[in-house]
């Protein structure tokens, strides 16, 4: 079993697409042991987005992220963090594949890509602990 970390980013949470965004993933069967509902601050944003420090669309993405709260969540389930992110799909939603949850519930990057999921089992480890401390994650 493997752990990843999912946000709901805020544009998603504004629009009232958080039910649709945990549905893909509990119809897949994985499953949910932390959840909670975050407002991310500049500092959080910043070390959470580390890797962009030097790119020109850093700007834009910390105050996309910062502009409402997110719903943050680890998710598990047998190469949780592969399989999350092709139920994701493709950063740009333009380039997302129907089917995919940035395919089927985003429009476009200016508008936002509604969803957040580790990239690799070293980021996962990284921003779990950085969103949850132990006692917030569940074993059931
Ligand atoms: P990245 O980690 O490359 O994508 P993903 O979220 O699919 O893992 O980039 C982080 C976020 O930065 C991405 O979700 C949206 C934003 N972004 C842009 O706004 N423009 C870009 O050209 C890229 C690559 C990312």
């Amino acid at each position: 079993m493997e752990q990843t970390l999912v946000l709901i980013k805020p544009d998603a949470v504004v629009n009232r697409k958080i039910a649709k965004v945990i549905g893909r993933f509990e119809d897949k069967g994985l499953k949910i042991d932390a959840m909670k509902m975050v407002w991310i601050d500049e500092e959080l944003a910043k070390e959470h987005y580390k890797q962009h420090i030097s790119k020109s669309f850093l700007p834009r993405l910390i105050s996309y992220i910062t502009q409402a709260p997110v719903v943050a969540m680890v998710i598990s389930g047998p190469e949780a963090i592969k399989v999350v992110r092709n139920l994701v799909g493709a950063t740009d939603p333009v380039e997302a594949l129907p089917g995919t949850i940035r395919g089927d519930l985003a429009l476009d990057l200016d508008s936002g890509n509604i969803i957040h999921a580790s990239d690799s089992n070293g980021s996962a480890i990284k921003e779990i602990e950085l969103f949850f401390s132990d006692e917030e994650i569940y074993s059931y």
